[in-house]
């Protein structure tokens, strides 16, 4: 981490103290009107009620205030593709269609190294502007899509997670590894950057149907080899998806079944989207301690189905659940609008989700996923020092709206269903300034 002299903020300021799918959102809330964070050398040093913490602050400590606004842990997108930034919007296809339409040829474009870096650099640079500070990131086939990304996380001192994807059939030749270059090269790929500064390596099979068995035993292999890493893979997006899996392993007893046989399920590993997972695969989620990437743009601009989150985040089996934009099938970077389409899908499919569970998923929630809760995704001290304000009058629309709000839980709901990247005022990775809105 960079070092950072020390920096405090004032403002009212909300993180979590526990699981609102689990507890009562007053109980799981921590929100101080009127707070102080003081940010020293990447951590949180100091955080709570502002009139009580001012007097133990040196005379001359410079204080950046926030009216109106909400200082929150950064938020974490837990499912992304930021080579297909170039290719958000370019719809008119089911999941399928649309890999072999835009995705592949987009992709392809990342084999040259300086455009795969200005690539990363726009990402990372709109993560910012988002208010987001983490991301669990796939880069293309190509091993440089991959040094590409870390380097640009590495320049903004980012917790990042990402992967080389593997790929070893079912697209075009140009962006096929083999299941041993594709173990090579990612294992290359691990020792390079796993655990360099804020960076954390992703074991990226695509997902069952762009492998060989062969390819996924290997990577089963590469994991098991470099504990800490993690796993990233798509499961149960749709169902022309799921029977061709079926097709493709036939003795295997269904899609989780798939990854679980290889050694590819358990903490660390998450799996984005999980729109069609059977009763059973949620038991083996939630037995396994595998993680799901809830991506509802994503599955609103493909058409892809409804993701049940009363299945997913049921008290009884509850599994590990992150949002996350799934761009550039996700239509958009921002966590405020990801959480908005999370609650309108969540009313599609008859079921219950408030702004405060929206929230967690979106920050502690998702730290918890990504298994980084010690990390990230809270404001509490001693933890790392990402942060965004979030300005609760962003339009003119917005300000009358919240003249009405009547409690910090009405006020997360107009955010999660009004605001988008306008309401970023600033954006604090590691202690330091990132991002300041104009
Ligand atoms: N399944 C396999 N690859 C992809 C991808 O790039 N995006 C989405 N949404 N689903 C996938
Ligand atoms: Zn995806």
């Amino acid at each position: 981490m960079k070092s950072s002299s020390r920096t405090a903020i004032r403002g009212a300021a909300l993180t979590f103290t526990g699981d609102p799918f689990l507890e009562p959102s007053a109980s799981a809330l921590r929100y101080e009107g009127d707070a102080i964070l003081v940010m020293e050398n990447g951590l949180i040093s100091t955080f709570g009620d502002a009139p009580a913490i001012l007097p133990t602050l040196p005379d001359d400590i410079e204080i950046a205030t926030y009216p109106d606004s909400l200082i929150l842990p950064g938020f974490i997108d837990c499912h992304v593709h930021y080579p297909q930034t170039q290719i958000i919007g370019a719809g008119g296809e089911a999941l399928i269609d649309w890999l072999d339409k835009y995705t592949f040829v987009a992709e392809q474009t990342f084999a040259d190294k300086s455009h795969a870096s200005e690539s990363a650099e726009i990402f990372c640079t709109e993560l910012l502007r988002n208010g987001t500070t983490t991301a669990s990131v796939f880069c293309t086939v190509h091993e440089q899509s991959a040094d590409a990304l870390f380097e640009t996380a590495q320049i903004h001192d980012m917790r990042m997670i990402a992967g080389k994807v593997l790929m070893d059939r079912n697209a075009p030749k140009t962006l096929q590894d083999t299941a041993r270059s594709g173990y090579d090269q990612s294992k290359h790929l691990i020792e390079k950057w796993h655990g360099t500064d804020r960076l954390l390596y992703a074991i990226t099979p695509r997902f069952a149907a762009s492998s060989t068995p062969d390819q996924l035993e290997l990577a089963g292999a590469l994991w098991r080899e470099h504990p800490g890493t993690y796993v990233q893979s798509h499961i149960a997006e749709t169902h022309q998806e799921i029977d061709w899996v079926q097709e493709l392993y036939p003795d295997r007893k269904g899609y989780f079944d798939v990854y679980d046989h290889f050694g590819l399920t358990g903490p660390r590993s998450i799996f984005g989207h999980g729109i069609y997972l059977t009763d059973e695969e949620w038991q083996r989620c939630h037995d396994s301690n595998t993680a799901i990437a809830h991506c509802p743009t994503s599955n609103q601009f493909l058409g892809s189905g409804l993701f049940n989150i009363e299945k997913a985040r049921n008290a009884e089996r509850s599994v590990p659940v992150g949002l996350a934009t799934d761009l550039g099938a996700g239509t958009s970077f921002s966590m405020l609008q990801t959480m908005g389409a999370a609650y309108q899908v969540a009313r599609l499919a008859g079921t219950e989700l408030d702004a405060t569970q929206a929230l967690y998923m979106a920050t502690a929630g998702a730290a918890k996923a990504l298994c980084l809760e010690d990390k990230i995704g809270t404001l509490e001290v001693g933890t790392e020092a990402d942060v965004a304000i979030i300005d609760l009058k962003s339009r003119p629309i917005i300000d009358y709206r919240m003249q009405f709000a009547e409690s910090i839980e009405e006020q997360l709901f107009v955010l999660m269903t009004m605001a988008d990247d306008r309401a970023t005022c600033a954006t604090y990775i590691a202690g330091n300034l990132a991002f300041e809105r104009e």
